[in-house]
């Protein structure tokens, strides 16, 4: 059988890292994008050993151009388009860029496919952030959106034009509504890696007291090395849908630091309310956990949480891994580099 050839755009995070490494063990070859500002730093890629089995191309998402000379070059079977601004918090600073690269960004893509190859099977990151304030207490694919988020905007344009390309060109699209999904690869300045590296410094001095916003926010956090799994089967199937993957729970930042703290079996005490909420080391009787109002989002999603039943019945997908389990390999991880490093 021929080998497929996939472009996974956003190579160098974390889900491009995780489905590089999927598909790599499923034959296909795979040319990754990223733009020239991360061509140092493929940190993730080497981590998973796979760097030289990738065939690496410059395309920014904000340049037509440079998308129409990679799609030129090569013959794709399949395109899996993670690149974006990804970070909520960064889109209340920066929306004009956010809306070019996450909104925009798809929109130029779509139309390269539709003049150089429509046979190309397309599939979008979409994302939970698009239900925003929620309108229904769990999440379906038939939810109304209701952003709050230049980011959740962004994506909200992206995932509708996505929709619109396959009923109006028939082009092979689908979009995958992800819920949060964390692992070991995760950025640095996503809440729950924060926390991981955070305690981790902590414990060897590092650091005396992590700063952060909100705790009260509730995440439907899963585990994204199975998350990327997902995103091929619904290229796979015949016909071309939109799926959410989540894991149909749901937990507070605050819950989520508990569970690290179990972990490490650290003796430690909630004290506080509000702004003034912090976290005691009993046995140094210092605070390593306090509120910096800074990291406090203009217009928050306070909840998410999603069902999983159409992956389930279509794409015979579940989740597999606990958030007690993902902060188990968080955390060892994060201690195993950090004892590398030092
Ligand atoms: P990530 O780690 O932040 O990776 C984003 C990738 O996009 C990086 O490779 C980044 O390159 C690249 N990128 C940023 N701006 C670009 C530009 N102007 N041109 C070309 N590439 C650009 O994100 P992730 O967690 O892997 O998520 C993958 C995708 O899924 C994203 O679209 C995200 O919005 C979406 N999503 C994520 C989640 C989640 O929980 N992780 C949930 C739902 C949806 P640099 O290395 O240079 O920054
Ligand atoms: N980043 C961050 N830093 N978030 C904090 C902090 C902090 O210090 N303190 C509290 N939070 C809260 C945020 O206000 C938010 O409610 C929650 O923690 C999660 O924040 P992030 O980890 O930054 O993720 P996100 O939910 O905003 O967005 C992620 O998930 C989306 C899917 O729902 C990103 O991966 C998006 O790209 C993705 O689409």
């Amino acid at each position: 059988m021929k080998k497929k050839t996939a472009l996974i755009t956003g190579i160098s995070g974390q889900d491009g890292a995780y489905l590089a490494e999927f598909l790599l063990k499923k034959k296909y070859k795979i040319v990754g994008t990223d733009r020239r500002s991360a061509r140092m730093n493929n940190w993730r890629l080497e981590r998973l050993g796979i760097e030289k089995k990738i065939i690496f191309e410059e395309m920014e998402l904000g340049e037509t151009f440079e998308i129409e000379r990679v799609f030129r070059k090569y013959k794709f079977d399949e395109v899996y388009n993670l690149a974006a601004q990804s970070f909520v918090g960064s889109s209340f600073g920066s929306p004009l860029n956010t809306s070019n690269i996450t909104g925009l960004g798809v929109l130029r893509i779509l139309e390269t496919i539709r003049n150089i190859n429509p046979k190309i099977k397309f599939y979008q990151a979409s994302s939970s952030e698009m239900f925003g304030d929620v309108l229904e207490k769990t999440q379906t694919e038939k939810t109304p959106f209701n952003p709050q988020s230049p980011y959740a905007i962004s994506k909200l344009f992206g995932h509708y034009m996505s929709v619109n390309y396959r009923n109006s060109y028939n082009i092979f699209t689908v979009s995958g509504i992800l819920f949060n999904h964390e692992s070991p690869l995760r950025g640095e300045e996503f809440v729950t890696r924060k926390i991981v590296k955070g305690l981790v410094k902590i414990l060897n001095n590092d650091l005396n007291f992590l700063e952060l916003g909100n705790l009260e926010a509730k995440r439907d956090w899963g585990y994204a090395k199975e998350y990327v799994e997902a995103m091929w089967k619904m290229i796979q199937q015949k016909k071309p849908k939109d799926y959410i993957i989540c894991t149909g729970k749901t937990y507070s930042i605050k819950e989520f630091i508990n569970y690290c703290i179990d972990h490490l079996k650290m003796n430690t005490k909630w004290i506080g309310k509000g702004l003034n909420t912090k976290l005691i080391n009993l046995e140094t009787n210092k605070v390593i956990i306090k509120i910096n109002p800074k990291y406090f989002r203009p217009s928050e999603v306070n909840y998410l949480k999603g069902s999983f039943k159409k992956a389930k019945s279509n794409l015979n997908w579940i989740p597999k891994t606990s958030l007690k389990e993902l902060v188990k390999i968080m955390l060892n991880e994060e201690f195993k580099y950090y004892n590398k490093k030092n």
